[in-house]
């Protein structure tokens, strides 16, 4: 049961892998440096089917070095004469290659690349392909000491002006998922949103207190965020025995987890099962047990804010006893805005993003998609006449400004 339960949870999270694209044929491949495992993400899964990819770095404030890879197309240009940057946001478990995983005309990565866009992948803290940090080791138990808060305030916001320090241009962003919710708590602070020109949110959260996934509500009530904090544990990693067997026991006699999938994301309309087994051949990112207590604390409390310490802790962090929160509507009503979310999504709830929605001053352009469950949005066979085309005519629909 455990390698089954551990099978599909990698499959539903952490559809994350490095080179399986025999049929892309090596192109023109460049490497300016690459500190990252096995040569970078340029070199085993973007530079083979042929476009040119660089490996850059960004340093946050508090010390972490992304990995960030800039990928324009060697094949084809589809489209406009002026090349707009596009950071790419990738979802929980997940790292800069979930944009890549299926041949270039599905996968958003490419497909932007060949409609002329200047292509950055943005891979947070604690991924495969970042390159850890100026004085911490993973092995330090400070290497894990953040949650999507700190995504938000520092990771997100480092992408941003190396982007536009390279550029002298405003940034489009394309989030799925916790890249989503990155963007929306770093678009209420005005030094980062105003490096945005516009956002295409796929799977838009704020709030998480709908959530129909059993499974993971399941986790939930079994307090699996406190039970593997009071373990010592600072990393999460699915791979873990403890995490499996924890897995394992939401499942025995609760929950029929029949189809984890499903159970985890809601039922995926457009996902080509025959793929399974190739994205399963890699392992998932890792992430921050802090981090998926924040998470919990947000499906628990029904907030969208900052990490709750706990009262008297509260105080010291904050001066206030519960945590602030992000507030939407200072999102500036000038930032425009795409999002797509879907019927079956079991994470991205309808009723959330209604709420997230009523709070923001300004009115997104909103593509509804009944029957797209969560990693749809990723990985739909049909994602480009789907969703990818309709964001990519609103990209051209808002034009570019240069930033000073
Ligand atoms: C996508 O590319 C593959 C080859 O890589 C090709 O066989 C297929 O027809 C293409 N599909 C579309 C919709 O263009
Ligand atoms: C599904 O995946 C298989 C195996 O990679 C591939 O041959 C097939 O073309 C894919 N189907 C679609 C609709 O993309």
């Amino acid at each position: 049961m455990a390698s089954s339960v551990l099978r599909a949870l990698m499959l539903a999270f952490a559809l994350s892998l490095c080179i399986f694209f025999a049929e892309c044929s090596t192109g023109d491949l460049i490497i300016e440096h690459s500190q990252s495992v096995d040569g970078g993400l340029c070199r085993n899964l973007i530079g083979p089917c042929g476009y040119t990819c660089l490996e850059h770095t960004a340093q946050t404030k508090d010390g972490f070095l992304l990995g960030l890879q800039r990928v324009s197309s060697g094949i084809l240009n589809l489209g406009v004469q002026t090349a707009p940057p596009v950071l790419l946001l990738h979802g929980l478990f997940m790292g800069g290659d979930a944009w890549f995983m299926d041949s270039p005309n599905q996968s958003l990565g490419f497909i932007l690349a060949d409609h002329g866009f200047d292509v950055w992948v943005g891979n947070v803290r604690g991924t495969k392909w970042s390159h850890g940090h100026e004085s911490l080791s993973d092995g330090d138990k400070e290497f894990w000491d953040w949650s999507w808060e700190e995504m938000a305030l520092y990771d997100l916001e480092a992408m941003l002006s190396y982007i536009n320090s390279k550029t002298s241009s405003k940034v489009f962003i394309v989030g799925h998922s916790q890249g989503t919710i990155m963007s929306l708590a770093a678009f209420t602070q005005p030094d980062i949103v105003n490096m945005v020109e516009a956002a295409a949110l796929l799977s838009p959260i704020s709030y998480l207190d709908h959530i129909t996934s059993k499974l993971v509500l399941n986790l939930v009530h079994m307090y699996l965020d406190e039970a593997l904090g009071l373990l010592g544990l600072h990393q999460l990693n699915l791979k873990s025995d403890i995490l499996t067997n924890m897995i394992d026991s939401a499942c025995d006699g609760h929950l029929d987890c029949s189809d984890l999938l499903a159970s985890i994301t809601g039922v995926n309309c457009c996902f080509n099962s025959s793929r399974v087994d190739v994205y399963l051949e890699y392992e998932p990112h890792p992430s921050s047990v802090k981090n998926l207590k924040h998470l919990f604390q947000m499906i628990r409390k029904g907030t969208f804010a900052r990490y709750d310490y706990g009262t008297l802790k509260n105080l010291v962090q904050y001066g206030q006893l519960k945590p602030p929160a992000f507030d939407l509507s200072k999102i500036p009503k000038s930032l425009p805005m795409w999002m797509a979310h879907g019927g079956n999504d079991a994470l991205g709830d309808v009723i959330d993003v209604q709420h997230t929605l009523k709070e923001l001053k300004s009115k997104p352009n909103v593509l509804f998609l009944e029957d797209y469950g969560h990693i749809d949005f990723l990985l739909s066979t049909r994602a480009y006449e789907d969703l990818y085309d309709n964001m990519i005519e609103f990209f051209r629909s808002c034009g570019t400004s240069t930033s000073s």
